[in-house]
């Protein structure tokens, strides 16, 4: 079965072709066509949700022919036809999945509408196999939670952010230190050479028993540390400074997972539905692609005698690969959807929230 997948929620427009792959639990992705408008965004400081859309509509029909020609096929050889529908900005989800319910239309197909956090969640199994349950941790520009993954549509939020998103901050930080957009790579790349012990940055949630998350007070930190040093930071100030945040943050995220596999087990003991400890941990999202959060985590899982998947930088960011895979997946399981299905700006990932529901969707 092969399935095409559009992306289109934020400032990357995407389009993949992934094919099941057969004696492997994985898939096997034949097209992968990205095109990030980040220079488009980049004199703004942010995502202008005007610029994307219509930078979506100029590419979009041409990245589809692109994706079909590299798997050297046409839409007669594509089965079904994926759409992320949120969440996410409204004026270029619209464009996504109006593009992909046409193409299923005038193609003869079945339509998949995509949930961009499920997509997420579920990558690791396309590019690894890894089997229910597990924990995902989902980091991006947008959202940053854990959550408890049971099944395709069986998705529980054991904590998420009550401020800002893990890539919020590193693009609020990066701001700060007049890095270019977005602040991720750069803090990254300029982290490497800092000492991240210099300034004795917060830690917020650490040692709390629940899974949330909360980063608005690291930043508010690292911009008291800045106004210290005075109006022109050295480059040696600033590589401290943005190895002290992201040696912060690997410690917040370290923690909360460690807490989130906590709720996994304590969740699977109370409810019979939700029994068996998690087979690994997963990461998805555009954080996921930082090296030192990857290392850490790589270790905390050695440790805990867990499997870490994290899949290549590319597919933790947002592509076209993950919603076809996760198009595939529901389409398996009869989970088609119709025509009519409209754009869910706002859309969490686990639709009926139970007590351990905290924060933004
Ligand atoms: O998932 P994504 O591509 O888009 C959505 O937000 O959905 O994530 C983009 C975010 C940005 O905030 C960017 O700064 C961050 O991911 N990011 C990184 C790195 N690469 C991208 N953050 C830290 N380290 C990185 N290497
Ligand atoms: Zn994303």
């Amino acid at each position: 079965m092969r399935v095409l997948g559009i992306e289109t929620t934020c400032d990357e427009t995407a389009v993949a072709i992934v094919e099941e792959r057969l004696g492997f639990d994985g898939g096997e992705i034949l097209a992968n066509e990205v095109m990030s408008q980040i220079a488009r965004h980049a004199a703004y400081g942010g995502v202008v949700p005007e610029i994307a859309a219509r930078a979506h509509i100029e590419v979009l029909d041409r990245l589809i022919l692109r994706a079909l020609r590299d798997a050297r096929t046409d839409i007669a050889g594509v089965d079904v036809i994926a759409a992320a529908a949120g969440p996410g900005l409204i004026g270029g989800i619209l464009v996504g999945l109006t593009t992909g319910k046409a193409l299923a239309m005038a193609a003869g197909k079945p339509f998949v509408a995509v949930n961009h956090l499920e997509a997420h969640a579920l990558t690791a199994r396309l590019t690894d196999g890894i089997d229910f349950p597990y924990l995902a941790l989902i980091v991006s520009g947008g959202h940053t939670q854990l959550v408890a993954v049971r099944g395709v549509g069986a998705y529980q939020r054991l904590g998420s952010t009550l401020d800002d998103a893990a890539g919020e901050a590193f693009d609020k930080v990066g701001k700060m230190l007049d890095l270019p957009y977005p602040g991720g790579p750069a803090i990254e790349k300029l982290a490497a050479d800092g000492d991240p012990r210099r300034f004795d940055l917060p830690r917020p949630m650490l040692g709390r028993a629940n899974a949330d998350f909360s980063l608005s007070g690291l930043k508010t930190a690292v911009r008291q540390e800045l106004l210290r040093l005075g109006e022109e930071p050295s480059e040696t100030d600033k590589r401290d400074v943005a190895a002290s945040f992201q040696a912060a943050v690997v410690d917040v995220i370290v923690d909360r997972v460690r807490a989130g596999l906590r709720l996994f087990a304590e969740q699977g003991a109370s409810s019979p539905g939700a029994a068996g400890s998690p087979r690994g941990l997963v990461i998805g999202g555009g954080v996921g692609a930082n090296g030192a959060i990857r290392r850490a985590l790589t270790r905390f899982c050695a440790e805990a005698g867990l499997r870490f998947v994290a899949p290549v930088p590319e597919l933790c960011s947002d592509n076209g690969a993950m919603i076809a895979w996760a198009g595939l997946e529901r389409f398996k399981l009869g989970l088609a959807d119709n025509l009519d299905f409209a754009a869910r700006p706002r859309w969490p990932l686990d639709a009926n929230p139970g007590v351990l529901h905290h924060g933004k969707a």
